[in-house]
């Protein structure tokens, strides 16, 4: 969950780190540093805290050079500190590492190089991987670092330089993501594009263990024994733009505000007018019998969505998990079973440790993912992408909404493929999905009114999400919005459960949010919330069909849509609520505490 930037051309390479790395701040960002060559030896400056603590260093004490890497960190060994920021050197300081990623093996490899005279400064797995190269080196720095990646274990994306071959970085990646950005005025390694999106869009997608030799005049590749690879230059289609504010205050309500038009772009080719629907013939044997979904946080989810819809119109029984207990669950996965992963940054290290697996068992792996080119998007079978743009806030919003949109697709065209759904009600559903424009922006207009109830709900210690059916899942997804931007404690139940437990919880102004969009159940949450009401409690209802509101403190009018397709504009306004909770606590929305945009780390 780190950023690792590169630089080597004709330009000043500390300030294209450090922009590069302030755009790859959402990865992580308890320390950050460079190291730039300047003519004579390798100059690292390297500072805790965010990136603006290294640019004021800098700003009195200017690195110059033509070839650097940087790093901004977000810590799994060794707490945030300057001697465990990134770049870590050898002992004479002739060559320095940036790593994205967790070097397994790391305490064997640190005695065996203990053994060897080597001596350590930091608590990090990743100082392991310059004295290693330095074990290795012998004039060839390629080479080197080849062998080290030999002994390696975990996860790495790594930059290498080195002040004997100050014309050329070497990188290379495993299980973490890595790209090189192709310039005019010299090249880029990178852990994400939009990191050098303002000087290039022609990228070189990399893959596992394929070996980048950066120059300022050209990039070769090759693999672990120097067999030359080719590859094909990626044109990247978003602007620099695309990955900025745009005139927001924070890039969450910008991508809040994106979600029509992501919506549109993840229709868009898909689902015509005429109400054909193109998903490339995703082909789905007869001989499954159970699909799993396996996802993390926001995208698991969006799974249990996902769920709802497959099996009501495609009749497929599916089950959704976390990644992170499928993975180490034994699960039951064979020919007869298929494993759909969702993950927005195609990076997240349980999600893709799920989809290696499935592939060794399963009858086929498919992907929701957000981000092109990323591990899971090249790994799987069949990869469905959303196209809602670069998510940048750690906070996922509009990626959650356009996997809901996916899962919808993938339902009707299953339904489709089966013949367990009659067109009409599919076309129904197509027709509503080709114009959720109306019930998206109805669903934002509502923030005034969610501003307003914000001021109360950013004074409380603890809220409650309730909901049943989709409404439940709902509120799962609004009640991880709240507490991961605001710190409030929150929990989200099953309304059904409160009397099994949690109603204990309810005492006199207790803040219960509830989700109501299906007049079938509608009834059965609303004694719910005449429970907690009854204990005092202070009761928002979120609801587009209660006929009854004589139970809540609160109404908010939800848009009214077609039940299943409902948590899409509901979700929203819950959004909404956890980012005006977040600016009126003063905290920051975009970069919360202790979280990263994309948990490439177990
Ligand atoms: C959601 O707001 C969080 N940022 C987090 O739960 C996230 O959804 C989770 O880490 C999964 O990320 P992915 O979709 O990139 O795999």
């Amino acid at each position: 969950m780190c950023g690792i930037v590169g630089y080597i051309g004709a330009k000043n390479a500390t300030e294209l780190l450090l922009n590069g790395l302030e755009s790859l701040e959402y990865r992580g960002y308890d320390s950050a540093g460079i190291a730039v060559f300047d003519g004579e030896k390798l100059r690292v400056a390297k500072e805790k805290g965010r990136l603006s603590v290294l640019r004021e260093v800098l700003s009195k004490s200017p690195a110059k050079g033509n070839l650097g890497i940087g790093h901004t960190r977000w810590a799994t060994h060794g707490v945030p500190s300057v001697k465990n920021s990134h770049p870590h050197t050898n002992e004479s300081g002739t060559i320095a590492v940036v790593h994205n990623g967790i070097i397994e093996n790391h305490e064997a490899l640190k005695a065996f190089l203990k053994d060897k005279g080597y001596v350590f400064v930091s608590e990090t797995d990743t100082e392991v991987i310059p004295h290693l190269i330095d074990y290795y080196y012998d004039g060839d720095l390629l080479s080197a670092v080849q062998k080290a990646a030999k002994k390696l274990d975990g996860s790495y994306a790594l930059g290498v330089v080195c002040s004997y071959e100050p014309d050329k970085i070497i990188a290379v990646r495993k299980d973490s993501p890595l790209i090189v950005g192709l310039g005019k005025d010299g090249n880029f390694i990178a852990s994400d594009i939009p990191a050098i999106l303002s000087e290039t869009k022609d990228v070189y997608l990399l893959n596992d263990n394929e070996f980048v030799v950066l120059k300022k005049d050209g990039v070769s590749i090759c693999d672990t024994n120097s067999a030359p690879i080719k590859k094909e230059v990626y044109k990247v289609q978003f602007s620099a733009q695309a990955s900025q504010k745009e005139g927001y205050e924070h890039f969450m309500l910008k991508e809040i505000h994106e979600q029509p038009q992501a919506i549109r772009n993840t229709l868009r080719g898909r689902l015509d007018k005429n109400l054909n629907l193109n998903l490339d013939n995703i082909e789905f044997s007869d001989k499954i019998e159970k699909l799993y979904i396996v996802a993390c946080g926001t995208a698991y989810h969006a799974g249990l969505v996902g769920k709802k819809a497959i099996e009501t119109l495609a009749k497929i029984p599916c089950e959704v998990c976390l990644a992170s207990e499928f993975r180490y669950g034994e699960p039951l996965i064979n020919e007869h079973t298929a494993v759909l992963v969702v993950s927005q940054s195609g990076e997240t290290a349980d999600t893709l440790a799920v989809l290696r697996m499935a592939k060794k068992e399963c009858n086929k792996v498919y992907a929701i993912t957000n981000v092109v080119g990323s591990s899971i998007a090249r790994e799987a079978d069949y990869v469905f992408y959303t196209y809602a743009g670069p998510e940048i806030a750690v906070a996922s919003t509009k990626a959650y909404t356009t996997q809901l949109v996916a899962f919808y697709l993938f339902a009707i065209h299953l339904a489709e493929l089966k013949k367990t759904t009659v067109a009409p009600v599919l076309d129904e559903l197509k027709n509503q999905l080709l114009n959720l424009d109306g019930a998206i922006n109805e669903a934002i207009a509502l923030d005034e009114k969610i501003k307003a109830l914000s001021k109360k709900i950013a004074k409380e210690h603890d809220v409650y999400f309730l909901g049943r059916g989709l409404d439940y899942f709902v509120a799962m997804e609004a009640s991880l919005k709240l507490k991961e931007i605001s710190y409030i404690h929150s929990d989200a139940y099953a309304s059904g459960e409160l009397k099994h437990g949690p109603i204990a919880l309810i005492e006199d102004g207790t803040v219960v949010i509830s989700i109501c969009t299906n007049p079938d159940i509608s009834n059965k949450l609303n004694s719910n919330v005449k429970e907690v009401t009854a204990r005092g409690a202070h009761t928002v209802g979120f609801t587009s069909c209660l006929s009854d509101t004589s139970a809540y403190n609160e109404i908010i009018e939800l848009p009214k849509i077609n039940p299943i397709l409902a948590p899409l504009p509901a979700i929203i306004p819950l959004q909404l609520l956890a980012y005006h909770v977040c600016t009126a606590k003063g905290f920051d929305v975009d970069k919360p505490r202790n979280l990263a945009k994309s948990v490439t780390v177990e």
